[in-house]
């Protein structure tokens, strides 16, 4: 694996894109089959996708509920919760707007709160600073695929009564204390978007208890009575209920090709964003002006995002720069995320200013996002490696 070197610095020749999908063969045949067959939205694989999936990550049940997205998944499970007008909802500043976006969806206020220095997940104590009469749940973030505190989280929804929706977005496959994020009674939402771990393009996953499910699968296809994509089958009959108003969020067999195939590759490309990380981990942690993620000693990231913090102080440039010093050297990067407290809808709607969450501002004033996905070759690596610490040789403080 890539290494520190001393030769002298020579940029690569082409654009290191950030985060290409990983699209094999097997996954190309499974969506001609299903384009072949007479069934190609909802349908048999998306039932095989869900079954695997579910216990791949050893969901209560043996089952999960395949969505068009992880924003739908959220949606769908604070409605299957009753969350509505007058209640609030404790999500942390730093994370994707989809996780705070759903609770204004249904008409609920989300309380943002501020992240641990570390892992960049939900400040459990400032979750618990913030409960009130009027809280109803928590949506913890497994930010980049750390796992968020969930057992000082589940204590707090335990003792307030309040009900814990995880944000596993990032989260295939993570472990909290030797358990898989998605293996847990409370609603967690995967994302299976296009940059994601495993993809199927736009896509997501609900996994807990066997109750929640069925109420958040008649939720997310229209209110339907059980069942509903077996009405065109054989077996199934035209007869239809309607018991809620509820979305159009099912995944279609197209999307579950994709995901079978996926899901199979999965522990290999986790295996292989392991074996990039640790060569990141090697070649950064000896440069002061540089602040490489944790991962602490209970958990297994699933390292869908490897955040590097700049330490400013060693540094004569900002992170804005760096990014486009590492651009001029063909290397793509990301910046996840701008805090929610800071983008233009909640700070007006809730007055905020960006020192109201100091831990969150900072972390987004120094991080940068580096190439993280399987097809990394080992030069891609030692090219982004050579990079970054050639902008630091380049910009260091005297
Ligand atoms: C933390 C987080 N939550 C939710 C989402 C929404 O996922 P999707 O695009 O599948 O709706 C994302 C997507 O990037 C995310 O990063």
């Amino acid at each position: 694996m890539p290494t520190t070197t001393t030769q002298p610095y020579r940029p690569r020749d082409s654009f290191l894109p950030f985060s290409p999908p990983t699209i094999g063969e097997e996954e190309i045949a499974e969506v001609v089959d299903t384009l072949r067959s007479s069934w190609i939205t909802t349908g048999p694989k998306t039932k095989v996708f869900e079954e695997q999936f579910a216990a791949y990550v050893g969901a209560p049940g043996g089952t999960s509920v395949m969505l068009n997205s992880c924003t739908a998944g959220l949606h769908v499970a604070l409605v299957a919760l009753g969350i509505g007008p007058g209640d609030e909802v404790i999500v942390p500043s730093l994370t994707f707007a989809a996780t705070a976006n759903v609770v204004e969806h249904v008409g609920a206020q989300p309380v943002l709160v501020d992240i641990l220095p570390d892992t960049l997940c939900i400040d459990p104590e400032a979750v618990r600073r913030a409960v009130s009469p009027r809280t109803k749940a928590v949506i913890p973030v497994h930010y980049a695929g750390h796992p968020a505190e969930l057992d000082e989280l589940s204590a707090i929804a335990q003792e307030h009564g309040l009900a814990l929706i995880e944000d596993a977005a990032h989260a295939a496959p993570t472990w909290y204390k030797g358990v898989m994020v998605g293996s847990r009674q409370n609603l967690a939402s995967f994302s299976f978007y296009a940059t994601k771990n495993l993809t199927t393009a736009e896509g997501g996953a609900l996994t807990g208890a066997p109750e929640l499910l069925e109420a958040a699968r008649v939720i997310g296809l229209h209110g339907m009575s059980k069942d509903a994509w077996k009405r065109f089958d054989k077996v199934g009959s035209w007869r239809y209920d309607i018991v809620m108003p509820g979305f159009k969020y099912n995944m279609t067999d197209l999307q579950a090709s994709l995901g079978i195939h996926q899901l199979r590759k999965l522990a290999g490309f986790h295996r292989r964003r392991q074996e990039v990380v640790a060569a990141y981990q090697a070649a950064f942690s000896n440069e002061p002006a540089l602040e490489p993620p944790t991962e602490r000693s209970y958990a297994v990231s699933s390292w869908h995002l490897y955040i590097l913090r700049l330490r400013p102080q060693h540094l004569t440039l900002a992170r804005d720069q760096f990014i486009e010093e590492l651009k001029a050297r063909n290397i793509g990067t990301s910046v996840h995320y701008t805090p929610l407290h800071m983008m233009s809808f909640y700070a007006h709607k809730y007055g905020f200013t960006p020192s109201d969450f100091p831990v969150a501002l900072d972390a987004f004033s120094r991080m940068i996002s580096l190439p993280l996905h399987p097809r990394l070759s080992n030069s891609d690596v030692q090219d982004v490696i050579d990079a970054v610490l050639d902008v630091v040789r380049t910009h260091r403080k005297a």
